[in-house]
């Protein structure tokens, strides 16, 4: 089959909050989608941005007392070290407040106009006189005008009624608490319905869509005539003055799915790629990945606008479904509601990359994450069944590298390259939970082989050296293509096991052909195992009280510290800033931390300081910590110490900790939001 050219994207994220575990549900899809791709020998190209206009934003900003520009770029900045910690990896990440979306909004908006589906009409709606804006559905609360429930948004009450805001009965305004008036403007309106047809074919024929989608289209809204699309927002608010309306700006939805263009002319712009080949190009696969609260934005009101201006239809549009926890909705009081930067203060990123892969289908069906079962399986298939392949093996062949040929091995080798294909359709068709269960299956198998082959017996008879090679070579040969086929879900054991076996494992292809007589490296660390109570960690830290519970707010004791602390170790001598800024203190993530043998106090750390910058430290804190709870965790190390040679390796550098020596040994950690690399002043 010849290489495809494949454009990638994700939703782009609104500004307006961080990223946490259900967004993640999404990203990583994308990601693995987009690295299986690549590792098939296809074009694919991923892009994504902030999402920036509203209503929404505008508040914010207000609140902070800052401008939104200010708000947007920090959290672009926060959005995209979290993706990026996730190895979620975008060819270019840009912002809808950008000048090619500007560009792009003005040209699509001039089809639009020209194509006759642009008209105008008065529209009634909330105003708050105090806060001098028009109130979205959300900004306004009062009694539901069908049930009377208090204290219910504008749009929907709890009992499930919905109405228009206007209907609201005591209406408030929640930016300002003033009472709402009715104030009519005029708003600009994409007729959706002269596209009706359009829209039929394309949603209902060519596989633009799964089943489902098409069928819930169908019969919500394509069975009757479509409803206008109301476009244009009245000042004040955050967003593009519309070209041709002075006063009046494009809703968020009408810029946000342009910033995909966007994002795209920019990647061109920086990569000196042809636009045209990408957007007006039939030969182009455009594939928007999103979640299902989005899908009518993205099957109805976008393809109307492509087809209007002349851009490439989405070859695909792939829906997921939700993410719970533990059966229910995310909850910031019971700690379910997870943020990516608390998730990796506690747990490594490629445990969920792997746990999301076994739970996601085609199907819209929302995605439980059960944390006793997240546990299990990042244990049992992770440790268990993957990299136990390797850690029991690997170094037994260290010195002698793999057999120069390749022995019997009962076929097992080829029968896994056999399932290749399949397992590549499955990965093609999103269906990476069938990917996975084929991938353990194979995994049982080469499992079994090293159980009935026992190379740890082996090791123990020098005559038969030999055999424990070939035994050696069978494992990690068949460890190696279980990691080609899981590349996409786990790219950074990937290029550990190319690392240990001296051939990047860049092509799906090199799951066809053993590896022979090459030599064999070093043995890395490779996945640690997890315990609950790093989860119930993340729990607890996630956990927001609930004042309203209680009616206020619970106020701790104050502290009462004791001199002895001081009194044990008194001050040092005075020194000048200068020298105290000589010191270059860092923070940094345990990635992996292990017990050094024969060492009665040292724990061997490995210390990410962001990217892929590694430091190995041995830290006299074994009295006081057990590895596995550090992983994941933020420390601060002195990170220009001259590298130290110890009897065991060479350290280089320290994390700080304070206490008396013990039990009495306290790592420093920063506050949620320090990101490693960063300097502590
Ligand atoms: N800004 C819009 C998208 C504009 S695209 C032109 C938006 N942003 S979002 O931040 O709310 O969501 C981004 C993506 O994450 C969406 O596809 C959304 O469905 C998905 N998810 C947000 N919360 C989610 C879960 N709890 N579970 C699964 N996906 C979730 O929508």
């Amino acid at each position: 089959m010849s290489p495809r050219r494949i454009l990638v994207t994700s939703a782009l994220p609104y500004a307006n909050g961080h990223i946490h575990l259900g967004h993640l549900v999404e990203y990583i899809q994308t990601d693995i989608w987009v690295r299986f791709q690549r590792l098939a020998g296809h074009r694919c190209v991923y892009l994504c941005a902030d999402d920036t206009h509203g209503t929404a934003i505008m508040i914010r900003a207000r609140q902070e007392g800052r401008g939104e520009e200010a708000v947007i770029a920090d959290m672009s900045a926060a959005h995209q070290r979290d993706f990026a910690a996730f190895d979620v990896v975008f060819d270019h990440y840009g912002s809808t407040h950008s000048p090619a979306n500007r560009e792009l909004c003005g040209e699509i908006w001039a089809a639009l106009r020209r194509e006759g589906l642009i008209f105008q009409r008065d529209v009634t709606q909330l105003y708050d006189p105090e806060a001098k804006t028009f109130l979205a559905d959300r900004f306004v609360k009062g009694s539901c005008p069908k049930c009377k429930l208090p204290n219910q948004y504008g749009d929907s009450c709890d009992n499930g009624h919905t109405y228009s805001p206007t209907e609201l009965l005591d209406p408030v305004s929640t930016l300002s608490g003033a009472r709402p008036e009715l104030r009519s403007s005029p708003h600009l309106f994409i007729s959706t319905e002269k596209l009706h047809g359009f829209l039929d074919d394309w949603t209902q024929s060519g596989g633009h869509l799964q089943p489902d989608v098409a069928h819930w289209l169908a019969g919500a809204f394509l069975s009757e005539p479509l409803r206008d699309w109301d476009v244009s927002r009245p000042a004040p608010y955050f967003g593009f003055e519309i070209s041709d309306t002075p006063g009046h700006y494009w809703y968020v939805w009408f810029d946000a799915p342009i910033g995909y263009i966007a994002a795209s002319k920019e990647w061109c712009e920086k990569t000196g790629e042809d636009f045209d080949s990408w957007w007006r190009n039939d030969e182009t696969e455009v594939h928007h990945f999103i979640g299902k609260d989005i899908t009518y934005f993205h099957t109805l009101f976008w393809p109307v606008m492509l087809k209007a201006s002349g851009f490439n239809l989405p070859r695909m549009v792939h829906v997921h479904g939700f993410l719970t926890v533990g059966g229910e909705k995310m909850s910031k009081t019971k700690g379910t509601f997870v943020r990516a930067a608390t998730y990796l203060e506690h747990l490594d990123p490629a445990w969920l990359r792997y746990f999301y892969a076994t739970k996601l289908t085609p199907k819209l069906d929302d995605l439980d994450l059960n944390l006793d079962e997240f546990v299990a399986k990042v244990n049992g298939d992770l440790v268990g069944k993957l990299v136990n392949l390797a850690s029991r093996t690997a170094r037994f062949v260290r010195e002698s590298g793999l057999a120069t040929t390749y022995p019997d091995d009962g076929g097992l080798f080829r029968q896994a390259a056999a399932e290749g294909a399949e397992i590549a359709a499955a990965y093609d068709a999103c269906d990476f939970n069938r990917a996975m269960r084929q991938i353990m299956l194979l995994a049982d198998r080469a499992n079994k082989y090293v159980e009935d082959r026992a190379p740890w017996t082996l090791k123990k008879d020098p005559a038969k050296a030999e055999e424990l090679r070939q035994v050696c070579t069978v494992a990690l040969n068949l460890f190696r293509q279980l990691v080609v086929y899981l590349a996409p879900v786990l790219p950074r054991l990937a290029e550990q096991t190319g690392r240990l076996l001296g051939r990047p494992l860049e092509r799906w292809s090199e799951a066809q052909q053993p590896l022979v007589g090459t030599p064999v490296g070093e043995f890395e660390h490779m996945m640690q195992r997890v315990e609950l109570k790093q989860v119930q960690a993340m729990i607890e830290a996630s956990k927001v009280g609930d004042e309203s519970a209680t009616g206020q707010a619970s106020t701790p004791a104050a502290p009462v510290d004791g001199p002895e602390p001081l009194a044990a170790e008194p001050l040092a001598p005075m020194i000048s800033f200068d020298e105290f800024a000589k010191v270059d203190l860092r923070v940094a993530r345990v990635v992996a931390a292990e017990e050094v043998p024969k060492a009665k106090k040292l724990l061997r750390l490995t210390l990410s300081l962001g990217g892929d910058d590694r430091r190995n430290v041995f830290a006299g804190i074994k009295s006081a910590y057990k590895p596995e709870e550090l992983v994941g965790r933020l420390v601060i190390c002195a990170a220009n110490l001259a590298p130290r040679q110890m009897q065991f390796g060479t350290s280089e550098g320290m994390v700080v900790a304070s206490g008396l020596g013990g039990e009495d040994i306290h790592l420093l950690r920063p506050d949620e939001g320090a990101k490693p690399g960063q300097r502590v002043h």
